[in-house]
Order: structure tokens, then sequence, then C-alpha cells
């Protein structure tokens, strides 16, 4: 009975010799574990021989504490991690339409009122906030968005009035504009491009000018394009 009582003092010992060491102590890197409300500190003033011991529980303990406390910040920050990305995937809009997209040119226009393009060749329509009926694309979600509008035309020979003109409208805004009306071209393109804060709901459009028109084929010179850069309030 002596010895085994010896062996678990040297052992004891031995353990508060690694303590003391440093080896195993450790509060966690720049924040502090609380004090396990174990018996450990009581027991080490009352039995003096098994110290070391109990030393070792409290830091065994600290680092339980310590570990677990981390790993619920780390489970809590993946979660809000992952609900940001899984809202990203959610609210993905991005789309490109062209005029035509036929082999042979065809021109839109003109009109003797102003009016908006019905893109019909649909390259891409993501989250399918364009409409093609309407020419209208309804912004999903608050944020800011690229917006960019190619437009084309061919007088048909020279001489003729070239009249390459259409505004970029929200809400029946004008907010950008490309022109190009004269008779020393054949043929024209402008581009409009631009970043804007739009609201849920924003109707955005381009609008053909009256006594203008514009013509495409397959190359897609007339595009429309909006894409989601990021989300706002
Ligand atoms: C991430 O969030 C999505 C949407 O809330 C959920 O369906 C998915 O299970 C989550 N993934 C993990 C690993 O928690
Ligand atoms: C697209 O616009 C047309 C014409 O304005 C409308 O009748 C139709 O409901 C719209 N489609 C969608 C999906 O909103």
């Amino acid at each position: 009975m002596a010895r085994v009582n010896m062996r678990a003092i040297v052992l004891l010992c031995l353990l508060h010799t690694a303590s003391t060491n440093n080896l195993f102590s450790w509060d966690g890197p720049g924040r502090a574990a609380p004090e396990p409300g174990s018996d450990a500190g009581s027991a080490c003033s009352t039995d003096k021989s098994s110290c070391g011991c109990c030393l070792m529980v409290r830091k065994t303990n600290q680092m339980k504490t310590y570990f677990d406390t981390t790993l619920t910040e780390l489970e809590n920050e993946f979660m809000k991690a992952n609900q940001s990305l899984h809202t990203m995937k959610e609210s993905r809009v991005a789309f490109t339409v062209s005029l035509y997209g036929r082999e042979t040119i065809m021109c839109h226009g003109p009109f003797r009122d102003n009016r908006i393009v019905t893109y019909k060749d649909v390259l891409l329509n993501y989250g399918g906030a364009y409409n093609t009926s309407s020419g209208i694309f309804t912004v999903p979600h608050s944020g800011v968005y690229s917006l960019t509008v190619t437009i084309y035309s061919d007088a048909g020979s020279p001489g003729n009035m070239l009249a390459a003109c259409a505004t970029l409208q929200v809400n029946g805004k004008a907010v950008a504009g490309a022109r190009d009306f004269n008779p020393n071209d054949q043929e024209d393109s402008a581009t409009i491009v631009l970043a804007l804060h739009l609201k849920a709901g924003d109707k955005v459009s381009v609008e053909l000018t009256k006594g203008c028109f514009l013509c495409d084929d397959s190359s897609h010179y007339n595009t429309f394009s909006a894409f989601l850069l990021y989300l706002t309030e």
C-alpha cells in the first residue's frame, strides 16, 4: 500500500515539474479562460502532496474551456459566412440581350415617338429579371449595378442621314444617352457604361429616340447588359 502511494507521489511530482516548466501552461492567446470552479484549487491547499496533479487538472480545464469557447465562436462565424454566401447566390442577377441575332442585317425604327427597345436575342438572363416582351429590366434586389448599352446604326448608303440615338432610362427618366445624328457617316456605334445604385422594383430600359434607328445582325452590335455588383439594404 505504501509503495503504491509512493509511486503516485513520484508521478505527481513529475507532472508538477512538467507544469512548472510551462510545458502545459496555456491561458489561450489574447483572452482569459474562466477559472474552472473545480475543487482543484482547494484540494491543492489542503493536500500538498497532490498539488501538482491539481494544477494539471486546472490547466486542462482551462484549455478545455478555451477550446470550447473558440470552437463555438468559429461555428458562429462560419454560420454567418455561410448565410452571406447563400444570400449572395440567391440574389445573382446578370443579363445580356441583343437586338435580333439574325444572319442578315435588320433595322429597328425609325418611329414617330420615343419607344422602349425590346431586345429579342437573349445571350444570358440569369435571375430572369429582363423581360423580352416589355424590354424592361425590373430590379429584383436593391444594390449597385453595372449597366451597359451598345448601339450601332447603318444609314444604308453614303450621304443618307445616320441616326443612332438611344437613352438608358430608370423609371422613365433618362440617366444617360448616346447620340450620333449626321449625314457624313454611313455607320457609327456608341457605348454607355454606368454603375448605378438601383432599388428593388426599379424599371430600367433602353429607349430609342424618335426618328432614330438601330441596325443589327448576328454580330450583336446592339446590346443591353446589367449585372449586380453588390447588394445594399
Ligand atoms: C449553409 O446555409 C444554407 C442555407 O441556409 C444551408 O442550407 C446549408 O445547410 C448550410 N451549410 C452548412 C454546412 O451549414
Ligand atoms: C413581361 O412583360 C409582358 C408585357 O408587359 C407582361 O405581360 C408579362 O407578364 C411580363 N412577364 C413577366 C414574367 O413579368
